[in-house]
């Protein structure tokens, strides 16, 4: 037995592109992959926010560009790749993280822009980056591509049936990618976290607010809501690494055993 053999989780030198990476779960994994050595593209529309992940990025000497795009315009997914092979010169793992949402609303209350919205930045947004990253990674012969679900697509929650069926959309293209590309070493996986704090912050103690976060918990297995980077990201910075290699087409739902109790 070879002692010295370790299981690869270090992602050093690894060229990561996160969207949406400048808030709540996106920010995290931007984090927990700088910590774990990957050179990063990070994106999100809004400039101000961008240039603070690029600061923070910047002050810990971690090698980065930020790129301001949408996800919902196949053009800026084309750009995103470009400015990445420009900056790093190759592509080792994609995060599919962003995804613009709508207010809760009845399904009969639903309109077409209220669809349109999730779709766009769902599942065609995931897949025009991961048609982009495609090339690059089928050189290389490696790629890994992180999409994400949500078990509201599971669960069918009242008020979120566009959003549920765009998360659906993404995890279903998460297979077809995972089985028309596993030949070329890239695999492709889906997350479904649980995170809901940054959203949502406790109000004061004893308000609706924070009553319905606690009932939210009453009943879940370990009783409490994920934390971006010390929950969510690990496991997407698995599903980066080579450790994971013989994982595809999954979904993997990083909730705390939340989807039991639907
Ligand atoms: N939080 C949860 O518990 C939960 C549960 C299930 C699934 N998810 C999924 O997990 C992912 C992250 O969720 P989150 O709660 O962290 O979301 P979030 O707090 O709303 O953050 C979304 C991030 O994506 C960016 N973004 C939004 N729309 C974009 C667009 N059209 N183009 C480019 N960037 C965009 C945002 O920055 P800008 O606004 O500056 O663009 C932000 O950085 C999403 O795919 C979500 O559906 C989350």
């Amino acid at each position: 037995m070879d002692v010295n053999r370790e299981i690869q989780t270090n992602l050093s030198g690894h060229t990561v592109i996160v969207t949406g990476g400048t808030r709540g779960i996106g920010l995290g994994i931007v984090r927990v992959l700088a910590r774990a050595g990957a050179e990063l593209m990070v994106t999100g529309r809004k400039r101000e926010r961008l240039e603070r992940v690029a600061q923070e990025l910047t002050a810990v000497g971690v090698p980065h560009r930020t790129l301001q795009a949408d996800v919902a315009r196949s053009e800026t997914s084309s750009a995103v790749v470009a400015a990445t092979l420009e900056a790093f010169g190759k592509i080792d793992g994609l995060v599919a993280n962003a995804q613009s949402f709508r207010p809760v609303t009845k399904l009969e209350d639903v309109k077409e822009s209220d669809f349109d919205l999730v779709l766009e930045t769902g599942p065609k947004g995931t897949l025009f980056l991961m048609q982009a990253v495609l090339p690059s990674m089928r050189e290389r012969g490696r790629g890994r591509i992180v999409t994400f679900g949500s078990s509201m697509g599971n669960t069918g929650v009242p008020g979120y049936g566009p959003y549920s069926a765009a998360k659906e959309a993404v995890r279903s293209l998460t297979r077809t990618a995972a089985r028309e590309w596993g030949r070329y070493g890239i695999t492709v996986n889906c997350v479904c976290p649980a995170s809901v704090a940054h959203r949502m912050p406790i109000a004061d103690e004893g308000s609706e607010r924070a009553k319905a976060f606690a009932e939210m918990y009453a009943d879940h297995p370990l009783g409490r809501d994920g934390d971006p980077e010390d929950d969510i990201a690990p496991a997407v910075t698995f599903l980066l690494s080579d450790a994971s290699q013989y994982l595809t087409g999954q979904t993997f739902m990083v909730d705390g055993g939340g989807i039991m109790r639907a």
